[in-house]
């Protein structure tokens, strides 16, 4: 399989890096330390929370891999208290980072040289609906604090006037994709989910709500912030074989109505420890190889 030259033979996964923590840069190291020439990596967001951050990792994956797809999250997002710039804005600057690096975030098709099978990447630009908003993944949960003040980026995201939606504004951006000819293969990704059941672990009972036995923050609703369904609609609409999504800090492998939804992240230190993960053991997930 073949992209401006480069062969790649394999396409793999992963989200939440969060490398401003000590050990996830750590990881980031070794993991960029070996060849991954013949890897196409789907960096699915929150890659770090400081746009120096980001273009670090960013240019250390691409001097790994043999091609690199990115969207943001939330946190690559952030902006600093007393920053004169907006979310907006940083979404504009990361795009631009990206494509002085010649890492895509926008839909690409990878071929052989005869043109069969193709292999198409759609990257799926992305923001959550709110509760009250028509794309919202909103489930209720009892004791909850409506007004999300654990969720950082109540402050840490700021966004200009003229965006009253950003889920609407964010997926609008995703409708000029051209994908021409229908594609065997289509891998898209995007760092929000797009489904209410891939927030369970387990296939969601009728009347459940989103809260989970050993609650560890359980005035938190994170059906308020965790993604659209409108990203789910981009998916079908655009005939997605695989889908992968960031953002929850849980892994996820699960077939929804002819779709392979997967999830696979580094995540926080912590909550590998508490799910008896070695970092070290920690890879990008394969979703296709040739
Ligand atoms: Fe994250
Ligand atoms: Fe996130």
């Amino acid at each position: 399989m073949k992209d401006g030259g480069q062969q790649i033979r394999r396409v793999v996964a992963i989200s939440d890096l969060h490398i401003d923590l000590k050990e996830n840069r750590e990881w980031l190291e070794r993991l960029c330390d070996e060849d991954h020439r013949d890897e196409c990596l789907l960096l699915a967001g929150d890659l770090a929370s400081g746009i120096k951050q980001v273009e670090a990792g960013l240019s250390r994956l691409v001097s790994s891999y043999g091609q690199v797809f990115f969207v943001p999250g939330n946190h690559d997002l952030w902006v600093k208290p007393g920053e004169i710039t907006d979310s907006l804005v940083r979404f504009h600057e990361l795009r631009a980072l990206c494509q002085s690096l010649s890492i895509s975030d926008c839909p690409s098709e990878l071929y052989e040289p005869s043109g069969n099978p193709r292999l198409v990447i759609l990257p799926i630009h992305s923001w959550y609906a709110l509760p009250g908003e028509a794309e919202s993944l909103f489930l209720p949960k009892p004791g909850e604090d409506p007004s999300l003040s654990m969720w950082a980026d109540r402050i840490r995201i700021r966004w200009p006037v003229e965006i009253a939606n950003p889920a609407e504004y964010f997926l609008a951006l995703n409708e000029t994709m051209d994908l021409g000819n229908t594609s065997p293969v289509v891998i898209s990704f995007s760092h929000f989910l797009p489904r209410r059941e891939l927030m369970f672990a387990e296939i969601q009972r009728k009347g459940a709500h989103c809260s989970s036995a050993g609650d560890r923050a359980p005035r938190f609703n994170f059906s308020r912030v965790a993604g659209s369904k409108g990203i789910d609609s981009l998916i079908r609409r655009f005939g997605s074989t695989v889908h992968i999504h960031g953002h929850q800090h849980r892994n996820r492998d699960r077939w929804i109505e002819g779709v392979h939804y997967l999830s696979y992240c580094l995540g926080y230190p912590q909550e590998r420890l508490r799910a008896g993960i070695r970092t070290e053991t920690v890879k990008p997930l394969e979703v296709w190889t040739g």
